[in-house]
């Protein structure tokens, strides 16, 4: 039985907020989050950041199951200052700009029911949780989604949100990173996704290439199978500095009289990590 299922799409408050209600997760709920929990945590060693490996102690709370926001934020915030607000579901965009921008990470309360183990349209606390969480215990990428949030309202203003998204989707969801051991992941819809986590870094059908800020909010992208492309950081700190320290608003300005990238397009002036074969056709399951 789901317990966390919102119909209805009314904000509770203001601020789009509702109470976890941790006490209501049914017992079925919390052996799906374990079962989600210890896949990945196999998985991920050798294969993700290990600035996310680090943050996953975060995670370990005092009991097995769906982490209670409160301890989880109690945790977060002496170490990054950053809390887990729970949602209904989707928010608008100004209203979770808004939250990142006071470093609050906005998280789906429901959790996918058993035969959805490997994918679900809308977030759930697994991909929310799971995926996020590590990363907003380090200081750098702390420091970068709070300053994202900024970025976001200020987009708005521009009519160039649907390019700034772009930015989120290749670094948060689906980011990867070069290491001294060679490219692992960082981004929360990769880590949190067990298929897609072989796929983005052994699969030889997508593009890597390195990460350009201007290239990478010309690009579109898929939201129904895995990417394309993943774009490759060479640290948080540059991703970090180049958002934070270039004014984004002659960018927009550029970008819109330039076209938009096909997903699969490799540039001239790409740093290709490696080229893809595009042959991948088995869909995301
Ligand atoms: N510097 C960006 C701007 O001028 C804001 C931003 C910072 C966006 C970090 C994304 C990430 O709008
Ligand atoms: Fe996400």
């Amino acid at each position: 039985m789901m317990a966390h299922v919102d119909t209805s799409q009314a904000p509770a408050s203001a601020d789009w907020t509702v109470p976890q209600d941790w006490a209501a997760y049914t017992p079925d709920e919390h052996r799906v989050w374990d079962l989600l929990f210890q896949r990945q945590v196999e998985l991920l060693p050798g294969r993700a950041a290990p600035e996310f490996l680090a943050g996953l102690d975060m995670l370990r709370l005092d009991q097995p199951g769906i982490p209670d926001f409160a301890q989880l934020s109690e945790r977060l915030m002496a170490a990054t200052g950053w809390q887990v607000v729970a949602v209904p579901g989707l928010v608008p965009d100004s209203v979770f700009f808004e939250h990142l921008a006071n470093r609050r990470f906005v998280s789906g309360r429901f959790i996918r029911s058993r035969d959805q183990l490997d994918y679900l349209q809308e977030p759930d606390v697994f991909h929310d949780v799971f995926g996020h969480v590590p990363l907003l215990a380090d200081p750098v990428f702390a420091d970068y989604m709070q300053a994202y949030g900024k970025g976001g309202l200020r987009s708005m203003h521009y009519g160039a949100l649907h390019k700034l998204g772009r930015l989120y989707w290749y670094t948060v969801e689906f980011g990867l990173i070069h290491t001294a051991a060679g490219l692992r992941i960082y981004g929360a819809g990769i880590a949190s996704s067990s298929s897609e986590s072989l796929f983005a870094l052994n699969d030889p059908s997508p593009n890597r290439i390195g990460f350009d800020l201007k290239r990478v909010m010309r690009t579109d992208y898929r939201i129904d199978d895995y990417q394309q492309t993943y774009f490759v950081i060479d640290s948080f700190d540059q991703l970090l500095r180049q958002t934070l320290e270039t004014d984004f608003a002659p960018l927009y300005a550029q970008l819109a009289d330039q076209a938009d990238l096909p997903a699969d397009a490799i540039l001239a002036t790409d740093q290709v990590v490696s080229r893809g074969t595009q042959a991948h056709s088995r869909g995301k399951p």
